[in-house]
């Protein structure tokens, strides 16, 4: 086995939280779906997606090394949001405090001079980085329009002015 078995356990933890940030992320596109916005539901299915495949690159990394994958129990996503605003900016805690948890993943690999692992979340530091600045940009897009201005936001996010290049890319 390459990966030691405290970062694969590490590993697997984060598995975890990359699936929960996908579910948190269906239940946000659904509240705006019913909400009637369909490109901020559209953004959040797909910031679904993505986070899926972020759990993938763990799981595969696991795989790769020799490690097991054990998924851990996930607790249950928030759902009832009041407002627009509310639920973006639950959406940029959840990418700060993933961030967090991406360093201190980094952390562990430097520690343990595990380089394979250190080349892995590089990966994960640099997109980190997109998807904080991109929920920000969002964030004070839905703070300055306001509830009655929702649909102005709608329009920026079908001429793919938020986020939607990082997406492409991958
Ligand atoms: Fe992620
Ligand atoms: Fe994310």
């Amino acid at each position: 086995m390459l990966a030691s078995e405290k970062l694969v356990a590490a590993f697997n933890r984060q598995i975890g939280h990359e699936m929960g940030a996908s579910m948190q992320y269906i239940a946000l596109a659904s509240y705006f779906d019913v909400e009637t916005l369909p490109e901020l539901a559209r953004f959040f299915y797909r910031q679904s997606e993505e986070e899926r495949e972020h759990a993938m690159r763990f799981v595969r990394y696991v795989v790769e090394t020799g490690g097991e994958v054990a998924i851990p129990a996930m607790p249950a996503v928030k759902s009832g949001f009041g407002s627009a605003e509310e639920a973006v900016q639950l959406s940029l805690d959840q990418e700060v405090m993933v961030t967090r948890q991406i360093n201190s993943l980094m952390d562990q690999a430097i520690s343990s001079n595990d380089h394979a692992a250190r080349t892995m979340l590089e990966w994960f530091v640099t997109e980190q980085v997109e998807e904080v600045s991109s929920m920000e940009t969002l964030l004070r897009m839905v703070q300055r329009a306001g509830d009655s201005g929702l649909l102005f936001v709608e329009s920026y996010l079908a001429q793919g002015l938020v986020g939607q290049a990082d997406g492409a890319a991958e």
